[in-house]
């Protein structure tokens, strides 16, 4: 045994046992040996929310929270956003290493032919209510994906799944786009061969009845950097969800719409949207100090603010500062930014927010920025969802190399009653007052066609 170890007490039994410590973790499988009796199953490690529990070896993403780092492949999320294209990025993420050109070329060319999704797909979105939320819409078309690509379950074959990644990157976009026109009312616009990644978004988004639309090179510039701060953030909640779902072997388009699913809720990417809530609810500067107040009652979050790995500013909302003065000259200036900038001072100002190391995160101003761009607020986080799924793809395809895959299957805690007698349905005793949803539901009032 080398001295890398950790030895533990039992003091049920006194006796003790020593664990290999690698890479600064012990194996929670090597605490299965301590029990008082033989015939006992073994400890288990408890750890709801994985706050202290690594789920897997990677060398995708690294983050020290502390010092508020962020590399991709090794390479400073600073560095990659001043010298990168987005699609580099994601060929980065999934590949390990920058593209030499003929690289580049090849990844371009392939991402950019295949952004089209079968006339099918269209129908099917159009099937959805005039205000289904964009999220609901782009997490069924991506599940709906997988039936377009059956050939995509064979996840060993390597050729699969370098088109699951490329038409994944691809049609994302595309998707995002149509949930974004069907809410609108307006028809969808196809892809435009022409364009690059974020210009041909911009053209999806918002071409009306030009022969081709021209973007104003400013917002394509500031979308494609939005899209390299979003691209992967290691172990996340969504990344999570499609390596788990992802190791039942299931096909990558049903492992990423895990994925959106869990993008989609206000604690993760939904904050975005929930962060530009806040801000017109707080309305004036003046209403801030009572706001706070209310937070730290705990009548109210402050969106954006916090993250379970930043213990520091998030290195992606600094540089998204950066960028909002450029978006601005192209568009009309947001006056939401100096109640955000304003409720910013205030927190980093206060005791209970420095002391609990809460900052702003990623999401506090990528929102005030896409409101710039006249995107509505329903969109912000299908935008979080188009470049995140070069991230799910990487993880997705290095979890499919690990020696230590196995499908994801935590233990529990079991709290409940055991070995209770059945009770015949006269024999039950129960509280007067029935429980449970009303007998007859209110309708839900019809709106729109
Ligand atoms: N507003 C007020 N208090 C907060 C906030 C917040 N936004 N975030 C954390 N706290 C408090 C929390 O109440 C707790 O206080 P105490 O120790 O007194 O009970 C303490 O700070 C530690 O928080 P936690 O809940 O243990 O932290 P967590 O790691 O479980 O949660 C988080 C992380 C991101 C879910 C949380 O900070 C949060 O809900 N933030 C607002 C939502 C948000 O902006 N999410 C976007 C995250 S970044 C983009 C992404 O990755 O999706």
């Amino acid at each position: 045994m080398s001295s890398e170890t950790l030895t533990v007490t039992d003091n049920r039994t006194g006796k003790s046992y020593e664990l290999p410590i690698e890479d600064g973790t012990v194996r929670a499988m090597d605490l299965r040996q301590i029990k008082v009796d033989e015939d006992e199953f073994g400890m288990l490690a408890y750890d709801p929310a994985f706050t202290n529990t690594a789920s897997c070896r990677s060398s995708i993403t690294y983050i020290d929270g502390a010092a508020g780092i962020l590399e991709h492949r090794g390479y400073s999320i600073e560095q990659l956003c001043d010298r990168s294209s987005f699609l580099e990025v994601a060929y980065l993420l999934v590949f390990g290493e920058l593209p030499t050109q003929p690289q580049l070329d090849r990844w371009t060319f392939d991402i950019t032919h295949h952004t089209f999704v079968h006339e099918d797909l269209k129908q099917f979105f159009e099937g959805f209510r005039y205000d289904a939320h964009p999220m609901g819409m782009l997490l069924a078309g991506v599940g709906g994906l997988s039936t377009f690509y059956p050939d995509a379950k064979q996840i060993n074959d390597p050729e699969e799944r370098y088109m699951a990644a490329v038409r994944l990157i691809a049609k994302v976009p595309t998707l995002a786009a149509f949930s974004y026109r069907h809410n609108m009312g307006l028809p969808y616009v196809y892809p435009d061969n022409d364009l690059n990644f974020a210009e041909n978004f911009l053209s999806m988004i918002f071409k009306k009845t030009e022969r081709q639309y021209q973007p104003d090179p400013r917002l394509a510039k500031a979308l494609d950097v939005l899209f390299i701060l979003h691209a992967d953030h290691e172990q996340n909640c969504s990344t999570n969800a499609v390596r788990g779902v992802g190791s039942s072997d299931v096909d990558p388009y049903s492992a990423v719409a895990a994925g959106v699913a869990a993008l989609y809720g206000p604690l993760h990417g939904g904050a975005n949207e929930a962060v530009l809530r806040m801000l017109r609810r707080i309305e004036t500067k003046e209403n801030i100090p009572a706001f706070l107040e209310k937070v730290k009652a705990r009548e109210e979050k402050l969106m954006g603010f916090g993250h379970r790995v930043y213990k520091n500013y998030d290195p992606r909302a600094r540089i998204i500062q950066q960028h909002m003065e450029e978006v601005f000259e192209a568009t009309e200036y947001n006056p939401v930014v100096e109640i955000a900038r304003e409720l910013e001072k205030h927190a980093l100002d206060d005791e209970y927010f420095t002391s609990r190391k809460l900052y702003p995160n990623v999401d506090f101003y990528s929102g005030i920025i896409y409101e710039a761009m006249e995107i509505p607020t329903d969109m912000f986080t299908v935008i979080f969802a188009i470049p995140r799924t070069a991230g799910w793809i990487a993880q997705w395809m290095e979890m499919q190399e690990d020696p230590e895959k196995k499908i994801a299957r935590p233990r529990q805690i079991y709290t409940g009653e055991r070995e209770r007698d059945y009770v015949q349905l006269d024999d039950r005793d129960g509280p007067e007052k029935i429980t449970g949803p009303p007998a007859r539901r209110p309708k839900r009032p019809r709106r729109g066609a």
